[in-house]
């Protein structure tokens, strides 16, 4: 069911830095900082030649990120994205197995402006687990 790696989120404690890092010392492709304000994170795309990588950064006081980087102060993995078909599909065929869909199971707009849900961790072997319907 589920398709190519679109992305892997790293929550970050300074995006400038994690950017320049990653544009100097590794030479990639790095996009501009955005903010969405829907999801409380400000976001930098790096482009790969298979995949991308996402830099999260808190936007806001009830970020979903904020405890995240108080647990890991110096960063860390915070999901990886997966490319579905048909989200409702994916998301009735998981719940059917006992997985359990974050927020209210209905898809949202992510960061791409396509629609994505988001799997609990404790299902997936402690990693957050995003499905994007592309
Ligand atoms: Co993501």
């Amino acid at each position: 069911m589920i398709g190519r790696l679109n992305h892997v989120a790293i929550a970050v404690p300074d995006l400038e830095a994690a950017a320049d890092q990653y544009r100097n010392a590794l030479g990639a492709n790095v996009g501009p900082a955005k903010d969405e304000p829907d999801h409380g994170v400000t976001v930098i795309f790096i482009e790969l030649p298979n995949t991308k990588i996402e830099l999260l950064y808190p936007l806001g006081d009830d970020s979903p990120i904020n405890g995240f980087l108080e647990k890991n102060p110096a960063g860390g993995i915070h999901h990886i994205c997966y490319e579905v078909d048909d989200i409702i599909v994916a998301r009735d065929h998981l719940k059917s197995t006992g997985a359990r869909v974050l927020g209210n199971g209905e898809p949202k707009i992510g960061a791409h402006g396509k629609p994505v849900i988001f799997l609990h961790p404790k299902d997936f072997n402690g990693a957050l687990v995003e499905l994007e319907q592309v």
